[in-house]
């Protein structure tokens, strides 16, 4: 590891951490252009300060929203599997460091993990994280990278364990992505691939609308409040006076994308300003605030092959509501 990445190390704890400065994103610029264009869009990583990464937690845990439960069991109907395809002493790294469940299942499946690499954009969830992982997992190497893995990420240069790399990208994050953006992120994560290292991957799958967008519009309405937190958040921190009574949250089944869309829709005609700009919007006109694509297993494979990544297998949960894929470095695309 290089000296700086040495200097930076912000705690005893981690055996590494890199900053790689990922550019800030600039909240106010994203919702002022946001609210002029037309379509009106926020993008949906603005959803998670810390009153909306609590209700994404609630979230999970409402009746409807089958994908964590779904992926976290099929992780573990699978755990025997993965391990024997890791092989012993293999090293995860998590683009997105997120679930801390979902990567204790994995890395108490796998036979003596030699190492975690964290990688998020916020570098304060990921210390939090990766310091958790760490005391919970004393004498596992563990590394943590600041960087935006929707941009390539060099990972060459850092000092890690040798064994079989695991690349661990759960929760359909790969669905918030179009289809092109949702290519190009795969051909990043494959550049962290060599020969026999694989990436493990889920994503939901296309089902009954009727069940989607109730994973969507949960009925003690929890979603809904995710959804119209950015709009608090917004009034908050943009000095705004938008009022979030005057939307409400929509879930919609887009079914030639094949996403589910989320939107906030205005009740009635609305005037508001962010940040000393004016908007006015029209009663029934939505801000289109997230989409989460689903997959059929072959649609996925296509985006997988665009990649260059090839799918060695594949597991889906009874009902076929969720997919974990097993990818490795196909031929190039
Ligand atoms: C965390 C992006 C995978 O798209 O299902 C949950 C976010 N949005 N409910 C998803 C979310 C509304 C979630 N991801």
């Amino acid at each position: 590891m290089t000296r700086t990445a040495m200097a930076l190390a912000p705690d005893d704890s981690l055996d590494f951490f890199v900053d790689l400065h990922p550019p800030a994103s600039d909240f106010r610029k994203d919702v002022l252009d946001g609210l002029a264009a037309r379509p009106r869009v926020i993008p949906p990583k603005y959803f998670y300060d810390a009153d909306g990464s609590a209700l994404f937690d609630a979230i999970t845990a409402t009746p409807e929203y089958y994908v964590t439960r779904t992926e976290l069991s099929i992780l573990e109907r699978i755990a025997p599997e993965i391990a024997r395809r890791a092989g012993i002493g293999a090293v995860v790294i998590e683009p997105g460091s997120g679930s801390s469940v979902k990567i204790t299942t994995l890395l108490r499946s796998l036979d003596e993990p030699a190492g975690y690499i964290g990688l998020d954009i916020s570098k304060e969830h990921l210390i939090a994280a990766c310091r958790d992982l760490s005391e919970a997992h004393p004498g596992l190497f563990v590394g943590a990278v600041c960087a935006d893995f929707t941009a390539p990420v060099e990972l060459s240069e850092l000092d890690m364990p040798a064994g079989r790399r695991l690349v661990f990208f759960p929760g359909s994050t790969i669905g918030n992505f179009e289809p092109g953006d949702a290519v190009r992120v795969l051909k990043h994560l494959r550049q962290w691939l060599r020969t026999g290292d694989a990436l493990l991957l889920g994503a939901d799958r296309i089902k009954d609308p009727a069940i989607l967008t109730a994973a969507y519009d949960d009925a003690e309405g929890v979603t809904a409040a995710f959804n119209l937190n950015l709009l608090k958040r917004i009034a908050r921190e943009l000095d705004s006076d938008i009022d979030p009574a005057d939307f409400r949250h929509r879930a919609i089944w887009n079914a030639g994308k094949s996403r589910i869309e989320m939107h906030l829709e205005a009740r009635r005609d609305v005037r508001f300003s962010v940040s000393g700009q004016d908007f006015s919007i029209a009663a029934g006109e939505t801000i289109h605030t997230e989409n989460s694509h689903k997959f059929s297993i072959e649609s996925f494979s296509g985006l997988a092959e665009a990649a260059g990544l090839e799918v060695r297998d594949h597991w889906s949960d009874p009902s076929q509501h969720f997919t974990l894929y097993w990818l490795e470095r196909g031929a190039e695309a």
